[in-house]
């Protein structure tokens, strides 16, 4: 049925030579919808239509001697190994229906039409659409070809994601899962890439992608997708240094003691302005922090650099007392796209000092003075494979620190794993804060021992990251 309904488009097509329009496709679908008729229509060969193997959307046609290529997705005829040639690699003059054998050339095609709307013509995806980045490493790596195939077989229930098995051919969804999959490697010329992208891809600017919202406590500005939705999770675990004492390997170097967990929220209101919302535990005040965040400059969009600016303000014993306020200014920018450096000045202005609190009661959260306090964080990623970077940072306060009961520079460093929508950092540091004031404070000031922030003091922690929606 379907073989009879492309024959008699294409009749109608070159006996009208114009493009078909409702009524005759209605009166087709209607003549021949029955076996009885479709017994009285020539067989292909006599029309001189050729079918190309493995390939849902063009057909070889011979007219006056010539063979034509009819391509019904791209509404295009082209002559075969005339001028212009077939678009594939193949040579001309060989039998035109054996250029279409290649699967990613399929591929290419059902992907224009059936998934460029929403994936964009080049795979990267659609902001407002909120589709992945194919030629991201980092998506790349978080699903297997048989996940990527499952997903257009099946679609992704819950999300915009439609299931292809009714619509396309197994060999098209097979021929599109692989050419998805090789939007992933490396680019080089003719790799079943459309010019226009090519060029795209050599003009732009070469841009690191950070995993995560931190390097480990230093924000790294990333530009949030427009309402995207996030959870940002931090563990330290302050109470047992990493390298000394005893046993350290017994404890999994601190891992089994007491942790500082974090977490809160990220959501993106437009892909430049986003807000959140962290709290940090009792142990050291719980405090609640709301923020705004807005990108000035991306890099992304052909700027030097990457320019942040943060507001926030904590607040103690869950938003009730002792208030700071924060100002940030977050600049980074790539080496090549292999690593990025960062700059954070931060003016904190009421910070309180970090002090361990062993107990639950509010009343025993104390009313420390505020000081104003300035620091300036910088730090750096590199990326040693597609998907892992090693990251380090130092949060120096340079004034009033030693009213905070800061001794030394709060320091972190770790090897940080970035999939598709998801971060995990693993590392070692001397600071138990994760919200913006808390995170220049030590090991020091939260044990009350000058001592606590030395290299001896070293502790583990992590983060996960995780993009909701
Ligand atoms: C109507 C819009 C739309 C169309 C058309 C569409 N997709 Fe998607 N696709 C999405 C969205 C939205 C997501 C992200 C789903 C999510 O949030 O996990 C997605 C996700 C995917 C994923 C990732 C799945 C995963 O598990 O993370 C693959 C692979 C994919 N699409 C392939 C395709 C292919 C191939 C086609 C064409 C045959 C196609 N899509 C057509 C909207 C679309």
């Amino acid at each position: 049925m379907v073989k009879v309904l492309v024959s008699c488009a294409i009749g109608f097509l070159i006996a009208a030579n114009v493009p078909v329009n409702q009524p005759s496709l209605q009166a087709a679908e209607t003549t021949h919808s029955t076996a009885t008729v479709e017994a009285a229509v020539p067989s292909p060969a006599d029309l001189g239509i050729q079918f190309v193997k493995d390939s849902t959307s063009i057909v070889m046609m011979e007219r006056n001697g010539k063979e034509y290529i009819v391509d019904l997705v791209d509404r295009t005829v082209r002559e075969a190994g005339g001028p212009e040639g077939p678009r594939t690699k193949t040579e001309r003059g060989q039998p035109a229906a054996a250029a279409f054998g290649p699967q990613k050339d399929d591929g290419s095609r059902v992907f224009a039409h059936s998934c460029a709307s929403c994936h964009g013509a080049d795979g990267k995806g659609v902001a407002g659409r909120n589709t992945p980045n194919f030629t991201d490493s980092r998506f790349q790596a978080s699903l297997t070809d048989e996940q990527i195939f499952d997903a257009v077989m099946n679609g992704k229930p819950g999300t915009e994601m439609p299931a292809w098995r009714d619509k396309l051919s197994e060999q098209d969804i097979k021929a599109v899962a692989s050419y998805v999959r090789s939007l992933g490697a490396p680019r080089h010329p003719g790799a079943g890439q459309a010019p226009a992208a090519q060029s795209a891809e050599a003009t732009k600017p070469k841009v690191y992608e950070p995993g995560d919202d931190v390097l480990f406590s230093l924000p790294t500005g990333r530009r949030l997708d427009r309402h995207g939705f996030y959870t940002d999770f931090a563990h330290r675990f302050a109470f047992d240094p990493a390298f000394s004492g005893t046993a350290r390997g017994g404890a999994l170097i601190g891992l089994d003691g007491f942790a500082i967990p974090s977490f809160g929220f990220r959501y993106g209101f437009t892909n430049k302005l986003s807000g959140s919302v962290f709290r940090a535990p009792s142990i050291i005040a719980r405090p609640i922090q709301f923020m705004l965040a807005y990108n000035l400059a991306d890099e992304h969009d052909g700027y030097p650099l990457n320019a942040v600016f943060r507001v926030s303000i904590e607040g103690q014993n869950d938003f009730a007392k002792n208030y700071t306020e924060n100002f940030e200014g977050i600049f980074s920018r790539s080496i090549k796209s292999r690593a990025q450096i960062y700059v954070v000045p931060t003016l904190s202005l009421n910070d309180r000092k970090l002090v361990e609190i062993n107990s639950y009661r509010s009343q025993d959260i104390p009313d420390l003075p505020g000081y104003n306090a300035f620091s300036l964080g910088v730090g750096g990623a590199l990326d040693i494979r597609p998907t892992v970077a090693l990251v380090a940072e130092v949060i120096p306060t340079l004034v009033n620190g030693r009213p905070l009961g800061i001794h030394r520079p709060a320091y972190s460093f770790g090897i940080q794993k970035k999939i598709w929508r998801h971060a995990f950092t693993f590392g070692f540091t001397n600071s138990p804060g994760t919200t913006v004031s808390q995170r220049a404070g030590t090991r020091a000031s939260l044990l009350n021992d000058p001592t606590a922030d030395k290299p001896g003091g070293l502790f583990v922690g992590f983060d996960l990251m995780r993009q909701i929606h």
